[in-house]
């Protein structure tokens, strides 16, 4: 199975649970391609099977800058990914309130809106209860894998 592991980070950290998460992945045998900064070329080139988002939230709510052009781009050039399993992982800070995780939830909508399928409910890391997001993320993980039949 080909996967792609699309990242969104300002400081690092999302980057880290994405490594975390891609070892597992692959230690599953799943072929993933990482992309970060993508265009939507370079993503559909990926050929995904399967989808993983790990994402922090920015600014005013949005995704990371390195996110974010692909995010508009889909939105515009709206490719269909019918049925192809995703799972989304955010990361955020609850004393964000209103916006929080919101760059995550975004994307989940983005990706349901472009038909993909969510294969596990979107998992939230909340910076003001924990410093080991890659860690929290691994029981996720592991299911997500389940979920993907791996
Ligand atoms: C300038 C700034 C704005 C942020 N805005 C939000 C926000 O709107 N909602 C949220 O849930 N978290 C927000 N956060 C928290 C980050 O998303 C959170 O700390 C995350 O773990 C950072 O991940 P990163 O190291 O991968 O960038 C913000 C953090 C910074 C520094």
């Amino acid at each position: 199975m080909r996967l792609t592991l699309l990242t969104g980070t300002v400081s690092g950290t999302a980057d880290m649970v994405a490594d975390a998460a891609e070892s597992r992945l692959i230690e599953a045998g799943v072929q993933t391609t990482r992309l970060s900064g993508a265009n939507v070329e370079e993503f559909l080139a990926s050929a995904p099977e399967a989808i993983l988002v790990v994402t922090a939230t920015t600014g005013m709510g949005e995704v990371p800058d390195d996110l974010l052009p692909l995010q508009l781009e889909l939105n515009d050039r709206f490719p269909l990914l019918t049925g192809i399993p995703f799972g989304v992982i955010g990361l955020g800070d609850s004393s964000y309130d209103d916006t929080f995780c919101q760059g995550g939830r975004d994307m989940r909508e983005l990706l349901l809106e472009l038909q993909a399928r969510e294969a596990l409910p979107m998992l939230e890391l909340d910076a003001s209860e924990t410093v080991n997001q890659d860690e929290d993320a691994e029981p996720w993980v592991a299911e997500f894998l389940k979920a993907l039949g791996r």
